[in-house]
């Protein structure tokens, strides 16, 4: 079987993940090197996964000839520098969402990265988790006619600590987490253009709520009206355990994004890995990442300048990066 040679880069939380799923999980996948500038992460994270090299850059990861494509998974002020290292390279590139943090080095990136010919796959996984993807087919499919109100939902447990947002290499609040809410409107509704609350070009109401504090776990779910019907995404309770006793009834809750999404994350690196042996263009690519991150923008300045922002739209002028 033919194998792509995979290089990860920044492997903390989301990174191992990767890692691990293409290390073990994808058979078309050879994992070659990660690569953290905590070089004591890259070399742990090797140990762990058996892997025999580690490096402590990008570049370091670029060089080597026996790497195809490169998993960019560094905190997103670093995403497009990452990516320009890698285009230059000639390697196809996987990157964690945001692809960029503002759009006029999205723009950068994806110019590039089309004049230099690699394809570019971005991380929206909720379009990979299994009921989006099967909502996606039933809207297709016209089974609940014209969709005229997207309503999406996500509450974190918990906040990151103050030091994630005032740090400068993590997005902020829409950029980091609203992102993925963005992209899932574009590609359901199939828009381009949005106000929020979002108004997208073809008529569709959205609503969009991301909460970082529920407190009692990982609640992110969707609701599609249509002019014909409805369809509803998402779920509160991991397992189908109910404890009942005296003190009433207890289920769990899911409490990890790395649990809500272990699907999504699976499907979405292996169909990276399949598209770049197969010479296809990625399904989700450097153009839907450049879009939701000019929504994510638009959220920003409406949110700080208190009125509707249309978003600084582009027009795809060809999918294969
Ligand atoms: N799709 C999702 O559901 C999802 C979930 C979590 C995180 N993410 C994204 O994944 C990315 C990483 O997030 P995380 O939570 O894993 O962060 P993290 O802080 O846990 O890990 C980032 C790692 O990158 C390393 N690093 C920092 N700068 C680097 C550089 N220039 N070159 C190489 N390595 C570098 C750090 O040392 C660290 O080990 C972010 O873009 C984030 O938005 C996506």
């Amino acid at each position: 079987m033919a194998k792509l040679g995979v290089g990860v880069v920044g492997v903390g939380t989301m990174g191992r993940q990767h890692a691990y799923n293409l290390r073990h999980l994808i058979p078309e996948a050879q994992l070659i090197a990660v690569a953290d500038t905590d070089i004591q992460r890259a070399k742990l994270v090797a140990a762990e996964l058996e892997i025999a090299h580690y490096h402590n850059s990008v570049e370091a990861m670029a060089e080597r000839k026996d790497v195809q494509a490169i998993v960019v998974v560094t905190p997103a002020k670093f995403h497009g520098a990452a990516m320009k290292v890698c285009a230059h390279a000639g390697k196809d590139i996987f990157c964690e969402k945001p692809f960029t943090l503002t759009v006029e080095e999205a723009d950068e990136v994806l110019d590039l990265t089309q004049k230099a010919g690699v394809r570019v796959q971005v991380g929206h996984v909720r379009r990979y988790d299994p009921p989006n993807v099967r909502a996606k087919r039933r809207i297709e499919a016209g089974e609940i006619g014209d969709p005229v109100i997207f309503k999406s939902l996500a509450r974190d447990p918990a906040p990151p600590p103050v030091s994630y947002m005032a740090s400068g290499v993590n997005g902020m609040f829409f950029q980091d987490s609203t992102v993925h809410e963005f992209d899932l409107g574009r590609w359901l509704i199939d828009i381009d253009t949005a106000l929020l609350n979002m108004k997208f070009s073809r008529g569709t109401l959205g609503a969009v709520e991301n909460y970082m504090q529920s407190g009692y776990g990982y609640d992110i779910r969707t609701e599609i009206v249509g002019s014909k019907g409805t369809i509803i995404t998402g779920y509160l309770q991991q397992t189908a355990e109910v404890v009942l006793t005296a003190a009433g009834a207890r289920t769990d809750v899911v409490d990890h994004f790395l649990v809500r999404f272990a699907d999504g994350y699976l499907h979405q690196m292996l169909d990276f890995v399949q598209t770049i042996l197969a010479d296809r263009a990625p399904k989700v690519d450097a153009f839907d990442g450049r879009q939701a991150v000019a929504v994510a923008a638009a959220a920003e300045r409406s949110y700080r300048e208190g009125c509707a922002v249309t978003v600084q739209n582009r027009t795809r002028t060809s999918r294969a990066a």
